[in-house]
């Protein structure tokens, strides 16, 4: 099974960026552990700071991969490109938020991609992650 990881804005900055929010553990570090207790997935992680650059890695792995998931970070609730992307796409994708996005600022709970994707993991820190792989590999 193939695996795409993609990681929207400042995202990289995870491990160092508001650690109360989004804990003191980098992402790589993270993805490292997750490749480890999946061997058999095949993973690829893609993250950017630019829309665009997520609209095209979208498109790209839905040529590639079983399954996407999608951190979209802040353009989760600023980007209809992001969102018509999933739309036009076969390939499942799961929306993933380290924190939960629904205990904080009123701006953070309306998503443009939510009613896009397979369904939405929000608030289990980085396990978010591996709660995403699990849906794709149970199929849920
Ligand atoms: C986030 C939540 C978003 O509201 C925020 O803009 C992020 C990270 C999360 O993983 O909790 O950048 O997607």
């Amino acid at each position: 099974m193939k695996i795409a990881i993609i990681n929207g804005p400042n995202l990289n900055l995870v491990g160092t960026r508001e650690p109360g929010v989004y804990g003191s553990e980098t992402f790589d570090a993270y993805f490292q552990k997750l490749r480890k207790e999946y061997e058999n997935i095949d993973f690829d992680y893609f993250q950017s700071n630019v829309e665009g650059e997520l609209v095209n890695e979208i498109q790209s792995a839905d040529k590639r991969a079983d399954g996407i998931i999608l951190n979209a970070g802040a353009y989760t609730h600023t980007s209809i490109a992001i969102g018509d992307a999933i739309a036009a796409i076969k390939t499942p994708v799961i929306e993933v938020h380290i924190s939960n996005v629904y205990s904080r600022e009123d701006f953070r709970k309306f998503s443009h991609i939510a009613a896009k994707c397979a369904g939405t993991i929000s608030g289990f820190g980085l396990k978010s992650y591996l709660l995403a792989v699990e849906s794709l590999i149970k199929n849920i």
